[in-house]
């Protein structure tokens, strides 16, 4: 196994040894909480996500607020991000994205399920969020977690003008909730090793 430190591109596309079996290139992956100086890659993400839903002040407001859960995933560049409000034993996901070029590869359900995971290591019992009624991607994840859909908002959304789904799971705190985390989490972790990422975890920041 050979390992290529901190490749921007997805290291999908391994070269074959001369006996036909196949060099897994990897890919340093890390799990951080983003910083001030995060903040452009932040917005650059966002923009290829959202069009420009967050400017560069609403990330730095973000980053300094109590009750956010707020985490990305790297390699030398922002591959993803994810945030959640803990408000009182409500886990709000407020932001999750995967990068056009990343998506598919299981990085928005690990993202996704450490965040439910911290959340309910801090007390939320249950978890909501809103989504396009068009975003199939999305919809598809968030069931996956479990999500049900508990209510429509007319024209929640615009350009283009859409209704909202809102989206609640109860019983996070459930020790069978606790366990499918878990083993999404492992599963992600499994599928994006298989593809050549390496995971750590950097709790320092
Ligand atoms: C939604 C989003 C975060 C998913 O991220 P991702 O890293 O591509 O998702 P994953 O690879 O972890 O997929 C996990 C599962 O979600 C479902 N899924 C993901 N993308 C899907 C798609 N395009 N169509 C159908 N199901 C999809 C699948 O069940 C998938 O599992 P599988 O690949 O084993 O079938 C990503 O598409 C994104 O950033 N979209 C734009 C921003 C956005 O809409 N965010 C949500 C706002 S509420």
């Amino acid at each position: 196994m050979w390992s290529i430190p901190c490749s921007s591109s997805s290291p999908n596309s391994n070269p074959q040894r001369s006996d036909g079996t196949t060099w897994v290139a990897t890919v340093n992956l890390t799990l951080r909480a983003p910083t001030s100086a995060d903040i452009p890659d932040l917005v650059a993400l966002d923009q290829a996500c959202f069009q420009g839903w967050w400017s560069a002040a609403s990330y730095a407001q973000e980053l300094g607020r109590p009750s956010s859960l707020f985490l990305g995933l790297w390699t030398n560049h922002l591959l993803a991000l994810g945030c959640l409000w803990l408000i009182l034993e409500e886990a709000h996901v407020i932001l999750l994205a995967v990068h056009p070029e990343q998506r598919r590869q299981g990085l928005g359900k690990l993202l996704l399920g450490v965040l439910l995971h911290q959340a309910t290591t801090r007390g939320a019992t249950r978890a909501t969020l809103e989504v396009r009624a068009s975003n199939t991607a999305a919809l598809t994840l968030y069931t996956q977690y479990g999500f049900q859909t508990a209510g429509r908002r007319r024209d929640y959304y615009q350009n283009p003008r859409e209704d909202g789904l809102v989206l609640w799971r109860n019983g996070l705190d459930s020790p069978v909730y606790q366990q499918a985390l878990v083993q999404s989490i492992g599963q992600a972790q499994t599928h994006l090793a298989h593809l050549g990422y390496s995971l750590e975890w950097d709790q320092a920041r």
